[in-house]
């Protein structure tokens, strides 16, 4: 083997290597901030293969109240029953109670009011959105189930209903992720479920990919705002349920 032979097969084997070496060295030149955004980014590819994989049209809509308009379209009986976890203010609860005029419909919004219990990301940590007791909203149809998701969830029976909606605006993987234990035996055609923060590749997609790998991969995507920063699902009248 001539010299030049040797070093071809020491570049050769070598070659994996190199990518790695390259991204340790630049890792240690970026801000957790950058390598965050970085993840994030991943998060978007993942989510486009996803939607690609899926081959269902998911129209993007201009934002989050246009994806609730769409989602409000879908609803079918006059006893909707629509659950919101995470409430702060009440903004978007105050929404839907606006424009979901049954009578007979109901509203519950679940939350500590004591703000986030973990770290979400550099600008909201634990804490954040701590507003100490529920909004006032004058409407009887509304009612607070006020407590950490945990504890709340333990014992909640929703009242009787002909459709479920769930807007999981609660930022956090464990947070999302224990909703989602306790609403998927309760999918039945027609629910809906709504995702307010996709867009953290460690927080609500996370839990979406795994729910969407176990007992959600009977709901499908049927709207969206901000190319999937915010997404609706769907659970359809035919088709197995979970
Ligand atoms: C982004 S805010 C909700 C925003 C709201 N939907 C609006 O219209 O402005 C997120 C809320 O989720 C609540 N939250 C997150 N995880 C929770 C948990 N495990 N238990 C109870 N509340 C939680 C926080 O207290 C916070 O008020």
């Amino acid at each position: 083997m001539t010299s030049r032979d040797a070093l071809r097969r020491l570049a050769k084997s070598l070659a994996p290597l190199q990518p790695r070496r390259a991204l340790v060295a630049i890792g240690g030149r970026l801000s957790s901030e950058a390598i965050t955004r970085l993840a994030n980014a991943l998060g978007g590819l993942e989510q486009g293969r996803w939607l690609a994989d899926t081959r269902s049209h998911v129209p993007n809509l201009p934002d989050r109240f246009a994806v609730f308009d769409e989602a409000i379209r879908r609803v079918r009986g006059s006893q909707p029953l629509y659950l919101e976890f995470g409430v702060y203010r009440g903004r978007t609860l105050r929404y839907w109670t606006a424009k979901l005029s049954s009578p007979s419909a109901r509203f519950v919004g679940f939350d500590s009011f004591q703000g986030l219990p973990e770290d979400w990301q550099a600008n909201a940590q634990a804490g954040s959105f701590s507003v100490g007791s529920p909004p006032a909203i004058d409407d009887p149809r509304v009612s607070f189930e006020v407590g950490w998701f945990d504890e709340t969830l333990r014992s909640y029976e929703p009242p009787s209903h002909d459709q479920l909606i769930v807007n999981l605006d609660c930022d956090l993987y464990s947070s999302t992720r224990r909703v989602l234990e306790w609403l998927t035996p309760r999918l039945r055609p027609g629910t809906l479920v709504y995702f307010d923060d996709l867009f953290n590749r460690d927080h609500q997609w996370r839990a979406l990919r795994e729910w969407l790998d176990g007992g959600g991969s009977a709901a499908l995507p049927v709207a969206m705002a901000r190319w999937g920063h915010h997404l609706l699902f769907e659970v359809p009248f035919s088709g197995p349920v979970a």
